[in-house]
């Protein structure tokens, strides 16, 4: 069943803001493709049709590959470079294969940007802490970009990235870049170490403890796997940061991205339209939801 009723669903078909139906995608052509890791790519788009709207990180597109189907991917890139999108995708299954096979010159379809942001502007003033498990860095790596674009507006900036194992580590240029910054604190640990890992070992959570920020006065911001969030989040009120400053980023199936076919339903909520962004004091009572 799903939450939305028949005139809500006009609404959110009228309050599209680009002024074009939310359910047409927009062409735009791979002009670069980057292999990640071994099953992930960041592919990098720009418009052959009218472009989307700009976006907030965190939102999410509906990336098509024509004739094989569409899915919701978060978007990667810096949110100010309104002229090129940036998607960093894990080949899953049909239609994350097809995108992540499309070469430059390749032809997709966009609808977007849909969804809840970050909303890095009412964190002014905080410290930030970013942290992601494995591809969750894609959407947290825009916040990052943008926070690191207005470095004067915020006071710490801290990342914490947990990855399965050092082979699965993505934006290599970016951390080493990151890593380099006097302003910015990157800690990195990888579940199972490997030859020649010469960092810390053991789940991302285990950062939390000894991570330089003040919980009195950061906001959170975390995505990854679902079992990831919960114990960040837990890990994160032990620390003493309140449940409304921890922001996570949760996904479901999707089909139509804005809230009419209740595909991605979670209790209460559509994540497509409600999130996927959502502070803990609201995700908290839903986490233990099973995908529909
Ligand atoms: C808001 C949002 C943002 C996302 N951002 C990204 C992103 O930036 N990069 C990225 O690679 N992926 C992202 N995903 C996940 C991506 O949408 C799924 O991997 C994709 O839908 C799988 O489709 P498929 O046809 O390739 O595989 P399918 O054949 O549909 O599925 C293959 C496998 O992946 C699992 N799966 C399918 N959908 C999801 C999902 N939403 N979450 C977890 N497991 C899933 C299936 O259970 C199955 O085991 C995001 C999802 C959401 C909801
Ligand atoms: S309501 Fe259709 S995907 Fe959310």
């Amino acid at each position: 069943m799903t939450a939305v009723t028949e005139s809500a669903a006009a609404d959110l078909v009228g309050s599209a803001d680009s002024g074009t139906d939310p359910m047409v995608p927009h062409r735009y052509r791979v002009v670069r493709r980057r292999l990640e890791t071994r099953d992930t790519v960041t592919q990098l788009l720009e418009p052959l049709d009218e472009p989307i709207p700009a976006f907030a990180p965190g939102q999410f597109a509906m990336l098509y590959a024509f004739g094989v189907g569409e899915v919701p991917i978060s978007m990667s890139g810096d949110p100010s470079r309104v002229e090129l999108l940036q998607h960093t995708l894990r080949n899953v299954g049909a239609v994350t294969g097809a995108l992540c096979a499309a070469r430059p010159g390749a032809v997709i379809g966009v609808r977007g940007p849909f969804g809840t942001s970050w909303d890095l502007n009412s964190a002014y003033g905080h410290d930030l802490v970013f942290i992601a498990g494995g591809i969750g860095l894609a959407p947290l790596r825009s916040a990052l970009l943008q926070a690191l674009s207005q470095r004067e507006r915020y006071r710490r900036l801290v990342l914490l990235l947990g990855v399965r194992n050092p082979d699965e580590l993505m934006f290599r240029k970016d951390l080493r870049s990151w890593k380099g910054l006097f302003d910015v604190d990157v800690e990195i640990t990888v579940d199972r170490g490997a030859p020649g890992w010469r960092g810390q070992v053991g789940v991302v959570t285990t950062l939390l403890p000894q991570a330089p920020f003040d919980p009195d006065n950061a906001v959170a911001f975390v995505c990854g796997p679902e079992v990831m969030l919960r114990f960040t989040a837990l890990g994160l009120s032990q620390r003493g940061v309140p449940a409304q400053r921890i922001r996570l980023s949760t996904e479901r199936n999707m089909k139509c991205g804005v809230g009419l076919c209740g595909h991605c339903q979670l209790g209460p909520v559509l994540v497509c339209r409600d999130g996927p962004v959502f502070s803990y004091d609201r995700l908290a009572p839903l986490l233990h939801v099973r995908e529909l």
